[in-house]
């Protein structure tokens, strides 16, 4: 059986003046997944939204919350983001804590947990994490902004773990996030990912509800 790719939209690229009309035009194209990039000025160069906003779109929108935490300390902050309104929280491996243990935590108070990896970091470093995972997310470019070029060379990664997984028969997804359009998109879920995050070539392109079709359309 085929598996699904659902395309998560990056809400980094939306219009932050005008949040709920960029959502709506992807929820009605049929999104169900809704990509929310954390940034903390420290991680990564770059500066973004808090539990506040998380908390504000979760009374607009019944999309599922994917919360891409690229801060430095998520054990401290995880919680006020599944309080806010997280699906699914998904933190860094580079991040210097105790994965197995935030994992259980996140698991526990009843949403999905993930892991996320930079450009440089070895599929054996999640290695032995895979089987308590819900989702471990590649990244394609380096995290910090939207709209940079994907990275060709991280496709054997997604591979791997495409390897692993079924191999093992995990119940795990793999989030590729960086670079995504209608091209990339296609290398990667035959890759074998299956949920991709998309900001710039949705919501810069003038037309999300479109890109998103032709991306999702792509994909699968
Ligand atoms: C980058 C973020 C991405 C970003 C993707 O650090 O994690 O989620 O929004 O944007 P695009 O799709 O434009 O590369
Ligand atoms: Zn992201």
């Amino acid at each position: 059986m085929k598996r699904k790719v659902i395309i998560s939209p990056s809400i980094l690229s939306a219009n932050f003046a005008s949040m709920n009309k960029d959502i709506a035009a992807v929820e009605k194209a049929g999104a169900q997944w809704l990509h929310i990039d954390v940034m903390d000025g420290h991680f990564v160069p770059n500066i973004t939204i808090g539990p506040v906003v998380i908390k504000d779109l979760r009374k607009a929108s019944k999309l599922f919350f994917d919360v891409h935490l690229m801060i430095t300390n998520p054990e401290k902050y995880w919680k006020d983001f599944a309080k806010a309104g997280s699906d699914l929280i998904t933190f860094h491996e580079e991040a210097n804590c105790d994965k197995l243990k935030l994992i259980n935590e996140i698991k526990q108070y009843g949403i999905k947990a993930g892991i996320s990896i930079k450009p440089g970091t070895g599929v054996s470093k999640v290695r032995e994490l895979l089987r308590h995972l819900d989702l471990i997310l590649v990244m394609t470019v380096e995290p910090g902004f939207a709209g940079q070029v994907f990275m060709q060379d991280m496709v054997p990664k997604v591979k791997e773990l495409r390897e692993i997984i079924d191999s093992e028969k995990l119940n795990c997804h793999i989030e590729v996030d960086g670079g995504i359009n209608k091209d990339t998109a296609k290398t990667v879920a035959a890759a074998g990912a299956d949920v991709l995050v998309a900001g710039n070539s949705i919501f810069a392109s003038g037309d999300p509800a479109k890109a998103f079709k032709e991306i999702e359309n792509s994909a699968n």
